[in-house]
């Protein structure tokens, strides 16, 4: 049992992080920070918190006896490319802030999300190793190498717990996403589910890993609740479930709604997604926690589609 605070606790993950982390350590021990409230409410307490603003932040931990941190504020990839400076600042420095709160003993632990976005062109684009060449082409993937490597430095230079994974592309169902080149995939879904067609900004045969929110979640909380002497990895591991692309995806809906047309008009996403890992090596977060997705494309496809809600607003804007 652990007294946790979620910062970024009304996006896309976030909203439904707070529900997991409920389950495993009970509403009271939860506390929802971020810049405004989540439009569907969750039981537990929430607090207005812009955690740019170190002496706020500092102050929710030591008013709630704040144990864990989970920090999930950020600027994701596609909107990140219309604000660099301002997703350099939030994306960068939100994570200092945490992590010196780490450093002061103030907190025990932290977790914080990477991306398959920081890889880059020249990153092995199958099978994507663990350790490889990481050269992102956007604002967004340029901040999370810069984290991952904050992130090995507090823990080698200061000792700090900070635990990380790349997430995929994470397709959920609570909250819209926030701006990112995987959204296409939960739009894709959104569309079908009203009986309109799908105008996709990807083309048909971008490959991109893909992970449903269920096992985002447990992956979360299996990482946080890992032996620390297991984790040989203090950047950000690798995490996989599924790869598929456009094509392959709106096949598989055809067969729960078979009328569902897409078209294809790839804009300034189409250059970000070609730029990323097409599948992802998850070796060593398999061996080292235990990671296994529970699951596959037809498996995500079937949950999608009995979870999205048919009245969700249309794009809007993940990875
Ligand atoms: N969604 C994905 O597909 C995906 C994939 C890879 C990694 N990630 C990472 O997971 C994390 C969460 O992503 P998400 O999709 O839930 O993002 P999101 O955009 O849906 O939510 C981000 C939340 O952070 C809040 N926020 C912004 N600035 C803040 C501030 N200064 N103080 C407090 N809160 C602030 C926003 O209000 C928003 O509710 C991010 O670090 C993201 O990079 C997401």
């Amino acid at each position: 049992m652990h007294r946790v605070l979620v910062i970024g606790a009304s996006g896309q993950i976030g909203s439904e992080l707070v529900d997991a982390l409920v389950d495993a350590h009970g509403a009271a021990n939860v506390v929802a920070g971020d810049l405004r409230a989540a439009a569907t409410p969750s039981a537990v307490q929430f607090v207005t918190l812009d955690t740019l603003d170190a002496a706020r932040l500092r102050e929710v931990v030591a008013q709630h006896r704040i144990d864990h941190v989970y920090q999930l504020a950020a600027l994701l990839s596609a909107v990140g490319e219309a604000a660099p400076l301002q997703t350099w600042t939030l994306n960068v420095n939100a994570l200092l802030n945490v992590l010196e709160l780490a450093r002061e003993g103030r907190v025990a632990r932290v977790f914080w999300p990477s991306s398959i976005a920081a890889f880059g062109p020249r990153s092995q684009r199958d099978d994507t190793p663990q350790a490889t060449v990481m050269d992102p082409g956007t604002m967004y993937g340029v901040t999370k190498v810069a984290g991952e490597r904050l992130c090995e430095y507090y823990f080698r230079r200061f000792g700090v717990d900070v635990r990380s994974v790349r997430y995929p592309g994470v397709l959920g169902s609570r909250t819209p996403p926030g701006g990112g080149t995987t959204d296409y995939a939960i739009e894709m879904f959104q569309a079908a589910k009203r009986g309109e067609p799908y105008r996709c900004f990807l083309g048909p045969d971008t490959r991109l890993p893909m992970i449903g929110m269920p096992d985002v979640l447990r992956a979360t909380l299996e990482l946080m609740e890992a032996d620390a002497a297991q984790l040989g990895v203090h950047a950000s591991y690798n995490l996989a479930a599924s790869s598929f692309t456009p094509a392959e995806l709106h096949a598989a809906i055809r067969r729960f709604a078979p009328g569902f047309e897409v078209t294809y008009a790839p804009d300034f996403r189409q250059a970000i997604a070609d730029s990323w890992p097409r599948t992802i090596d998850d070796g060593e977060a398999r061996s080292d926690w235990g990671w296994r997705p529970q699951f596959d494309f037809e498996g995500l496809v079937a949950h999608m589609w009995e979870a999205i809600p048919r009245d969700w607003p249309l794009p809007g804007s993940g990875s």
